[in-house]
Parts: structure tokens; sequence; C-alpha cells
């Protein structure tokens, strides 16, 4: 007997397994509290989606014609909440076990289907964990008569494969790494079906949206300061409100005449442009797909944002005709009397250059409760940084948004007072564009065309700064950089040179490198003497020895690289030598710290402490061959009796920092 239709012909559903679960989806944020989304059961989810959608959800996840009457497999992760489509369509568990690669031994269930076309469900409805470790079924499908041929087409998904059952053959199209490691014999040589591992959660409709901890309100929250175009006279202040408030505004005064910001105080104010709406950015993730069904990636991810915000306002508010070297005490709100937050302060730059110090940290990623005593320390014992450059990383996962309010919950107050300096991270692409990361914070305009605000340039005091973005390391992206960074450095006639990358040139990691940065930057950083490299990524602590056409060179004539972390994740260091032919200055592994430089004219001093207060590296640079180290003044925090390591005086410091250098070398 045949089918009259036998043309690989896909009938694709209309609508879609994915359209249908992301309207429900939108439909149970709507009628359902957080709580009531995360404790939902599956019968309760069953009982809030209608009957058609039922039948979508059991029936069109996979479709496939047979020519012949059949007998579907249906290999499942034993979890204990059955696809409830398997017993609508007639399934019955078997005795029969098989296993896959990497997992335990997996129930078979089966069912028989007259000729025509089957469809089958999705994997499941339940919350498949953090890490997804609820795995996809499999299908194997063979003839109720085994004189039959099965001819199996019309297969959809459009990216399922068609395979056959054995040991070693993998039993989802994109994972070939997942093979049948044990078969029953009856299963062995009939035809599989293959899924998409990566759909294994498309069905979840139980904690299905992130839920951010620290939801937006109509009071502003985030505040966060970043350099304007000149440091001497302008700055940009930004925050966070709920899409309830579309005013924002600025009110601000010199510290010394500050007196208040209510009626009758005399204060200068400047309000925002309108509020940059910041929303789902499911269609930046989408990239060139069109529909949900053509996206390659899990749905899940298509909701990047809080199922319990998704909508907030980011105000921008640049503040221009400041006075250099000048102290000024703002806050900002909606304008309305009494609507102010609290008050911030911040000094703007010396309009001849002076000394200055600034900080600088490396990834933090995730775990930001364990981070904000570090940051918080940073900002308490260093209050006379200018700003703090973070060398990305600073979240797990960018397009997110309920990372960066954790990012921002951990440090409010801190780049309220000292600007970010923000560097693009691997993980703020996290495989997409890094929408939500330019979208919230206003950077200085001057990086080459298509790379604005990733890579940008400043001067402070008598120091410039490059910041590059090591993931845009095509042969074209790293040609462009390279040659923005050449000219951006020639141009700077600074005393001191600064850049800034989150891959680093030279890693501490023994697995990891980037010799194409390597091979597009070096050249660029030695013809300009660039002093320091600050850099992240690879999650341990490193400084090099002045280092200079990939070989060593005495202090002063190369440039010394620096990797830090100042999070919680850490990967092993080793292996510099292997791959650089040289040693590290410094390297440390399972170490978070916080780094802290002073430039003072022709004197650079560097130290790195630790969540303590200790100092676990230290170092000066002097540009002049003429006055040995002459130690100036160490910034002086409010004294609590703490060990903060700014409290110390700058030789006790150095000698400390040599002390505990040699002491850590010797572990590493
Ligand atoms: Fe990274
Ligand atoms: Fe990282």
């Amino acid at each position: 007997m045949c089918t009259p239709v036998l043309v690989n012909a896909q009938t694709v559903p209309n609508p879609t397994v994915r359209d249908t679960v992301f309207d429900i989806q939108q439909r149970f944020l709507e009628q359902f509290t957080t709580e009531e989304l995360q404790s939902m059961t599956p019968d309760q989810v069953l009982d809030n989606i209608s009957t058609e959608e039922r039948h979508i959800l059991g029936t069109d996840f996979v479709r496939f014609t047979v020519n012949v009457p059949v007998v579907v497999s249906v290999i499942r992760d034993p979890w204990p909440v059955e696809q409830f489509w398997l017993s609508d369509l007639g399934f019955q568990k078997t005795n029969l076990t098989a296993q896959i690669r990497y997992e335990t031994e997996w129930d078979v269930w089966q069912a028989e289907f007259p000729a025509g076309e089957v469809g089958l469900g999705v994997n499941g409805i339940i919350d498949g964990g953090s890490n997804g470790s609820i795995e996809s079924y499999a299908i194997a499908v063979a003839p109720v008569n085994p004189a039959d041929t099965l001819e199996i087409s019309g297969l959809y998904h459009p990216s399922y494969g068609i395979d056959r059952v054995a040991l070693d053959q993998p039993a989802w199209a994109d994972e070939s790494s997942r093979y049948f490691v044990s078969l029953p014999d009856e299963l062995r040589g009939q035809q599989s079906v293959q899924l998409l591992r990566a759909r294994r959660n498309d069905g979840q409709l139980i904690n299905f949206s992130k839920i951010t901890q620290y939801p937006s309100s109509v009071d502003p929250d985030q505040i966060v300061l970043t350099l304007g175009e000149d440091s001497s006279r302008s700055a940009v202040v930004q925050w966070r409100t709920s899409d309830q408030e579309s005013a924002g505004k600025v009110v601000f005064q010199e510290k010394n005449r500050f007196t208040g910001f209510d009626a009758g105080d005399d204060y200068l104010s400047a309000s925002s442009e309108g509020p940059v709406l910041i929303d789902s950015p499911r269609g930046d993730i989408m990239g060139e797909y069109e529909t949900l069904d053509d996206y390659p990636g899990g749905l899940l991810d298509l909701r990047p944002e809080p199922g319990n915000d998704p909508v907030v306002h980011r105000h921008i508010v640049p503040l221009r005709d400041l006075k250099p070297a000048t102290s000024y005490v703002y806050a900002v709100g909606n304008g309305e009397d009494g609507g102010w937050s609290a008050p911030q302060e911040f000094t703007t730059e010396a309009a001849d250059p002076e000394a200055f110090s600034f900080l600088y940290m490396g990834d933090v990623q995730h775990g930001f409760e364990e981070w904000e005593p570090l940051a918080r320390r940073a900002h308490r014992y260093t209050p006379n940084a200018r700003f703090i450059v973070m060398t990305g990383d600073m979240v797990n996962r960018g397009p997110e948004r309920d990372n960066w309010d954790a990012f921002f919950h951990a440090s409010e107050g801190v780049y309220s007072e000292q600007p970010l300096v923000p560097v693009l991270g691997n993980h703020e692409y996290n495989g997409v564009e890094p929408t939500l990361y330019l979208n919230q914070f206003m950077l200085p305009e001057n990086g080459p065309e298509g790379m604005v605000e990733r890579l940008y340039s400043y001067q402070y005091g008598d120091a410039f700064f490059a910041v590059i973005d090591g993931s845009l390391k095509g042969e074209d992206e790293l040609a462009r950089q390279a040659a923005w960074l050449d000219q951006q450095l020639a141009q700077a006639d600074t005393t001191w040179k600064f850049v800034a990358i989150h891959q680093p040139i030279y890693g501490s990691r023994p697995t990891q490198d980037e010799p194409e940065l390597r091979e597009a930057f070096l050249p660029v950083l030695d013809r300009h003497g660039v002093d320091v490299m600050l850099q992240g990524h690879t999650h341990a602590y490193l400084r090099t020895q002045p280092m200079k056409g990939g070989e060593v060179v005495p202090e002063g004539e190369g440039t010394v690289y620096l990797v830090a972390n100042s999070g919680t994740k850490f990967y092993e260091v080793g292996g510099f030598k292997e791959k650089y032919g040289a040693e590290p200055a410094v390297m440390i592994g399972d170490l978070a710290t916080y780094q802290v430089f002073d430039i003072d004219g022709d004197e650079l001093r560097y130290r790195s402490y630790d969540v303590n207060g200790d100092v676990v590296d230290s170092f000066s640079l002097e540009k002049a061959a003429s006055d040995p180290d002459q130690p100036g003044e160490e910034p002086v925090p409010e004294a609590d009796g703490d060990s903060g390591g700014g409290a110390w005086g700058w030789p006790v410091l150095l000698a400390f920092g040599l002390l505990l250098l040699a002491r850590r070398g010797a572990r590493t």
C-alpha cells in the first residue's frame, strides 16, 4: 500500500509550536504573578491553554509522513513528568530501555500510526532547569509489517534529520557527540527521526521567563556617570526608571556653593531629550532570522527581558559647561519638587594636567553579591580616583537585563561618583550584538565607523586611554581597529598611554590564547610605546614584564600587560612561558582584585589590592631618568581602623607588596 504523496515538501504548521508557545508565555506573563508563574504545575499549565494550543503543542513539534503503518518509539529521559501528548496519542511505556552517551538508561514508549502524517509534541512544558538538563527525546520508526519498506518524507522541521538507529549514531541532528551507546535489539536498524537538541526547551511554560531581582520603579536607580567629551567641562549622567516615568532632569551645583535642591536653593539643571526605551532585544537577537521558527537558538533565548519588569526607561543627560577641577553635587529625578535622588558627588578634571588616580577592575561576570564588597572597598578607599576602567565581562549574559540589574544593584553609589569606563567583553555580546550595552551607556563617540562606542578614546590629565574590542576579530575588523588605534596613539602627545581590551594580548590561562589579537595590535602598541595594557577574560591576576616585539625588554622600553579579575569565577593559571617564551612578572590564580593607578607627572604608581585591602602586587614606572623614586602622598580614606591599603604610605606599601609578591610567586 502506498500513500499518494511521497514528495519531500513540508507543510509548515501555522501557527508553529514556537509561535504558540511564545503567545502563551506572553499571555501568562499578563495573567499570573511572578510567584504563580514560578510555582505553576504542569496540570495548571494545561488547564490554562486552549484545546487548539494543546493540539499544536502535542502534535506539531515534529511531523513526517510515512507510506505504511508504523510503530513509533519515543525514547525519553525518564524525568517524572511525562509529555502530556504521549497518552493523548496512545503511547504505552514498554520495558525496553536505550542509552545515549552521557545519559542514564531511558524509557521507550511506543504507539502505532496508520500510513499518512505522524505528528509528535514538544519535549516538555516543565522547567528544564537552568542548565537545560532535561534532554530531548529521540525517535525510532519501523513498519508494523516487517515486510513493508518504510519511506519517511515531508519531515518538519527542516533542520531535523533522518538516520538509522544504531550504536554510535547520533540521537539528534545537531549533536554528533551524543550517540546511542546501548540499544535493544528491537530498535536496531530502524529509522530514526532526529530532533534538535537545541529545541529541547521549546515547550517550556513553567519558569520560562527571566526574573529580575531588582525591578525598576518610578524612582531613579542605577545612577551611573560616564565620561563626557572633555572631562574638565563635562560628564554624562544616566539612570533608570520604570517606563511610567519619561521626564529626566539633573540638578547640580558646585560643592562649595551647594545648599540643597529644594525650591529657593541656587542650583543648575539639565534635562534629557527623552528617555531611551529599553525593552526586549528580541529583534536584535533574531538577527537575520525573520520568524521564530527559523531562529536556530533556543526559544528561551528570545525572552531576554525580565518577565516581571520587561520595559524600562534610561535617562541620559550630558552635563556641559562645567568648571575644571571642581567638585559638584548632583541629583536626578523627573523635575518635580522633592523628587530628587540622594545627592551624589564627582569632580571634574583640571584644566592643565595634574596628578590623578584611576581604578581598574577585571571580569565580574556573575556572583554580584560576592563582588560587591570589593567594588565598595575600591570606591571607599580610593575616593580620589577619577574613573573606573572595567575591562569587560561585567555581566555573564549581556543581552539579558536582569544580569545588568544585579550588576548595578551591587555597585549602586559607586559609578554615580566615579565614572564608569566600560570595555566590551565577549559576555557583553554573549553571541549576539551588544545592543543593551550600547543603549544603556553614553560613551565617547570617536570610534571608527560601525564601531562607535565599542572603541573610544579619551585623554585625562597627562594620560591617553584607548578602549578596543577583542570580540570584533574578523580580519577586516582587526585591521580597522588597528588602523584606528594607530592613528589615535599617533595623535596622543601625553606622557602616559594606556590601552584597554577584554581578551588579552598576553593572558594567564594555559588553554586560552588570542594570537590574532597579538598579530593585529602588538605592532601598534610597540610603535607608540603604550605603557600599560589593561585586560581581562582569563579570570586570574597577571602582570608581565615589560614586553616589546614579543620579548622582555628593560623597564621603560616596553608595555606592561595586566590581566585582572574582580569576580569570583577563576581559571587555572600557567603555560605563560611555553606560549610566549618569557616568564611573567607575577601570575596568581584564585584571586579577585582591584587596581589603583596614580599618575603624577613622570611617575606612575600602581597597586593591586584584594578584598581585604592587602596589596598583592605593585610596581612603578618613571619616565624621566632624573629623580630616584620619590614617594608621593597616598590617598587617605576616612580612617576606621580597617586595614585598607589606601591608608598606607607608599614605601610601606611597596615593601609589603614586594614581600607578598615573592610569597605568592612561590605558589604559582
Ligand atoms: Fe571573557
Ligand atoms: Fe570572563
